[in-house]
């Protein structure tokens, strides 16, 4: 395998997203391991785009999530379903774009410079929550309906194992 480490800073987010899908749909291409894959959208997604936490929430209990594969500065290692950005994705099954953290009611601030975030949840096949995915910047208003839509498609990979659809 000859891929490097992409770095999409500076192009507009259409193209940066087609970019990180295309390499995500090549690497992961055959894969059947969901740790293999977290670990590499993490990577992916982490140094594709610069920003300060890029990770994985695994769904461990009825209402509790572990920290996963994820890049960056230290997570916290337990977040109850209802808790901040990442419970509130994960009791809601529905994508959380917070343009600003501090208007955020109950935000978990690991690092004390994320200022923007987003949490995508991750079904498998059967719609159960396995996992939430987790990008923290340090900009306020990074994330939008683009980098929301983008992410699913990437995190469809779980429920569809194998198959990522390469969109360019
Ligand atoms: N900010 C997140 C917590 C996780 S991390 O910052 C890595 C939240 O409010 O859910």
């Amino acid at each position: 395998m000859a891929e490097t480490t992409l770095d999409v800073r500076g192009m507009a987010k259409a193209e940066a997203w087609a970019q990180v899908e295309a390499q995500l749909a090549a690497l992961l291409d055959g894969m059947d391991d969901e740790i293999a894959a977290m670990a590499t959208i993490s990577c992916v997604v982490h140094n594709g785009f610069g920003h300060l936490w890029s990770g994985f929430y695994r769904v461990v209990g009825p209402m509790l999530l572990r920290v996963g594969p994820y890049q960056g500065t230290l997570g916290c290692l337990e977040i109850a379903f209802g808790k901040g950005v990442c419970g509130a994705a994960a009791a809601e099954r529905r994508t959380v774009v917070v343009e600003d953290v501090e208007k955020f009611p109950g935000h978990i601030a690991c690092d004390s410079r994320s200022r923007s975030e987003i949490v995508v949840p991750v079904f498998d096949r059967n719609q159960r929550l396995l996992a939430v995915f987790d990008v923290d910047s340090e900009v306020v208003g990074t994330f939008d309906d683009e980098d929301a839509r983008a992410l699913e498609r990437i995190l469809g990979w779980f429920a569809h194992r194998g198959v990522l659809t390469n969109p360019a």
